[in-house]
């Protein structure tokens, strides 16, 4: 079974949590702040050690790609993995990367490395 980390209820460094784009799920998302470095950490709670198939989900109403990069517990896990637009604020898409979790809680935090800062970053899921 999968389970959900809210972007809204995670560590927001230089981003604000809005709603007003519909299609979100829970009570909003994260707005990064247009500038490299903003960031959301997650504490996400794994049963077991190993690689994990962790979904990303996101919107981007601008035409150019949002990249931020991902990293575990201090370490980069992916460099700068895409989020190209979506089309819309209000359309929402799915990233899934693979990260290697060990067993019980870790950090993974999601950083934006371009000045138009990160995608609106609606949960993390594994
Ligand atoms: C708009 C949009 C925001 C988005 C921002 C951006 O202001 O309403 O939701 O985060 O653009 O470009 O980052």
């Amino acid at each position: 079974p999968e389970t959900r980390f809210e972007a809204e209820n995670g560590v927001v460094s230089q981003g604000v949590v809005e709603s007003n784009h519909a299609g979100f799920s829970g009570s909003g998302f994260v707005n990064y702040d247009n500038v490299a470095g903003s960031a959301v950490e997650f504490k996400v709670r794994s049963e077991t050690a190993g690689p994990k198939q962790v979904t990303l989900r996101f919107a981007n109403g601008t035409a150019v790609n949002r990249p931020l990069d991902i990293t575990v517990n201090g370490q980069l896990a992916v460099d700068e993995q895409s989020f190209a637009g979506t089309g819309a604020w209000t359309t929402w898409q799915s990233v899934t990367v693979t990260l290697n979790l060990e067993a019980g809680e870790n950090t993974v935090r999601a950083t934006a490395t371009t000045a138009n800062g990160g995608p609106n970053l609606d949960y993390l899921e594994i």
